[in-house]
């Protein structure tokens, strides 16, 4: 396995274990962990999950490709999440997704952001970009180079 947990991550999952009923809780906030440290979760990755949190790597793969919210491969691209659901979607989501074909992105949708109220709404990097409009678009994509 090339994949390990940085020292500040060991010390995480070690300080998690005593708050957690079992190591099989910790797998969630494990594939978060690894996320952030490697940018995305490889199959090596799963295999230390599995081993840390005593279970089926099957089981750990599972979650990791239920929830979108994680990224299975690498990329050189910004990601950028944009939520398909009714509130951004009858507030223009579509517009959005028009305009984010323009720039080096890589869009995937996505449920509800959790900010319905200020649809239409994507996100970038854990910021929520709220009350889009294809120039507020151009604006913020651009604002990342
Ligand atoms: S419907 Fe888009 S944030 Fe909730």
């Amino acid at each position: 396995m090339s994949f390990c947990f940085n020292d500040a991550n060991v010390a995480k999952i070690e300080a998690l274990k005593k708050r957690y009923p079992s190591a099989q809780a910790l797998s969630l906030p494990c594939l978060w962990m690894v996320q952030y440290q490697e940018g995305y979760i490889s199959l090596d990755a799963i295999d230390v999950i599995a081993e840390v949190t005593d279970t089926p790597a099957m089981e750990i793969y599972r979650v990791a490709t239920f929830y979108t919210m994680f990224h299975l491969e690498p990329t050189t691209q910004k990601r950028v999440l944009v939520c398909k659901t009714l509130s951004c979607k009858l507030c223009g989501s579509d517009a959005v997704l028009e305009q984010l074909k323009k720039h080096d992105v890589l869009v995937e949708h996505v449920e509800c952001l959790g900010s319905c109220g200020t649809a239409p709404v994507m996100q970038i990097d854990d910021v929520n970009y709220e009350n889009l409009t294809p120039t507020k678009v151009d604006a913020i994509v651009e604002g990342l180079r």
